[in-house]
């Protein structure tokens, strides 16, 4: 009989979509183990977390690539299943510093699957991304959509998903939900816990943000002469909540899944870089100085997710609007100007 799954390593559980899932887990009665290096995060959101849903969470300073300290936390911990957030995630930062972003995202993930493999955990929930559809031809991007990467970020997510796909063709007792995300945004409704870029940020809703509370000057649209309605670039934005109700369906479909699995997770309507401006002014009830620029190299005019994978496989479906996701971000930023600092 399949042992049902209670204990959960989350790896990169002190980041931005890690502890959101983590109080998603808890909240459903999970216990919890998480390791981080603390790279990119530290141990408040965490404490924050345990605030937000009391429960059972257990915290180990662990590289991914150690597979040592790993393979202490599995012996130690009797987990069921991982879900595997660890990583870098900057696309600039990824043209610059190649090596480090396969080092830590596929050194890592290589380290961590050996160390499941060997403690028997074949249970497994991905963090990828739409990134790596590249620049889709068509949306709503259906999963079997071609794969390309265009930065070396998106090329480690590549990689390992090939990575995950060829083990479970080697060995079909794993069960992997590879999760790709489209552009997760907002925060958790307490405005306890969000998103907190190091330096300027690169996306979108944390910059309008920093630029509604003050910390920078005003959003420059990238492009406004692309093939769209009304000019800018049209993305699939997610609520935070809604991605961690996501993982909290992928860990109770895992039982049905033998092999790998891809599966979108968005909500399968897009919006333009002038509706979320709007939809932000809403939220913070003040204008929001804005100026249209160039475009960035790379960027897609148009990308939304089709979702009926997601709710077929996993019945899950995104609820929150773009209100709901502004309205949430504008809470935690206005609670927490400077972040966690
Ligand atoms: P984040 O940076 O907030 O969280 C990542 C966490 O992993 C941090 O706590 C960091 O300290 C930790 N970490 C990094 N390297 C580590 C290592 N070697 N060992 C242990 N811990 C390590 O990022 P996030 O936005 O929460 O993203 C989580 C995952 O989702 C990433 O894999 C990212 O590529 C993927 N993703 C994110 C987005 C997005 O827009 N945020 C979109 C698509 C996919
Ligand atoms: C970017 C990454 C992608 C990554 C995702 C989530 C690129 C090319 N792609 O996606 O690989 O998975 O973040 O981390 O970097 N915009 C502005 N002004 C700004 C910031 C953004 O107009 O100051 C626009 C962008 O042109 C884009 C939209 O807002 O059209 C969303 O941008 P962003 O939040 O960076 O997400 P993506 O570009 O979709």
């Amino acid at each position: 009989m399949v042992q049902p799954i209670q204990k959960i390593l989350v790896t990169g559980g002190a980041g931005y979509i890690g502890s959101t899932t983590c109080v998603a887990l808890l909240e459903a009665g999970f216990s919890i183990v998480v390791v981080d290096n603390f790279s990119n995060s530290s141990r408040t959101p965490l404490d924050r977390v345990l605030e937000i849903a009391p429960g059972s969470l257990v915290t180990y300073e662990v590289d991914v690539r150690d597979t040592q300290g790993l393979g202490e936390v599995f012996a130690v911990e009797s987990v069921d299943a991982v879900v595997h957030f660890a990583g870098l995630k900057a696309v600039g930062e990824s043209v610059a510093n190649p090596l480090n972003y396969y080092d830590v995202n596929v050194g890592g993930a290589v380290a961590l699957l050996q160390v499941m493999q060997e403690h028997d955990v074949r249970n497994l929930v991905f963090s990828s991304s739409a990134t790596v559809y590249g620049d889709p031809e068509v949306s709503p991007i259906v999963e079997s959509a071609p794969l390309v990467g265009t930065n070396p970020y998106g090329r480690t997510k590549l990689i390992i998903e090939n990575m995950l796909r060829d083990l479970a063709a080697a060995d079909p007792s794993w069960s992997i939900a590879c999760l790709r995300y489209f552009n997760p945004v907002g925060a958790h409704p307490s405005g306890r816990i969000g998103e907190d870029p190091l330096g300027v940020p690169n996306n979108l809703m944390p910059f309008i943000m920093q630029v509604a509370v003050g910390r920078r000057k005003d959003l420059v649209v990238f492009g406004g002469d692309y093939p769209t309605p009304d000019g800018s670039c049209i993305r699939d934005y997610i609520h935070v909540m809604d991605l961690a109700l996501g993982h909290l369906a992928a860990i109770r479909a895992l039982g049905d899944i033998s092999g790998c699995e891809e599966i979108n997770l968005g909500t399968g309507t897009g919006s333009s870089v002038f509706e979320v401006h709007e939809a932000a002014q809403r939220a913070v009830g003040e204008t929001i100085p804005m100026r249209v620029g160039g475009r960035r190299p790379g960027d897609a005019a148009s990308c939304f997710a089709d979702t009926s994978r997601a709710m077929r496989l996993l019945d899950w479906r995104a609820t929150r609007t773009l209100d709901d996701m502004c309205a949430d971000a504008w809470r935690w930023q206005s609670q927490n100007p400077t972040g966690y600092q």
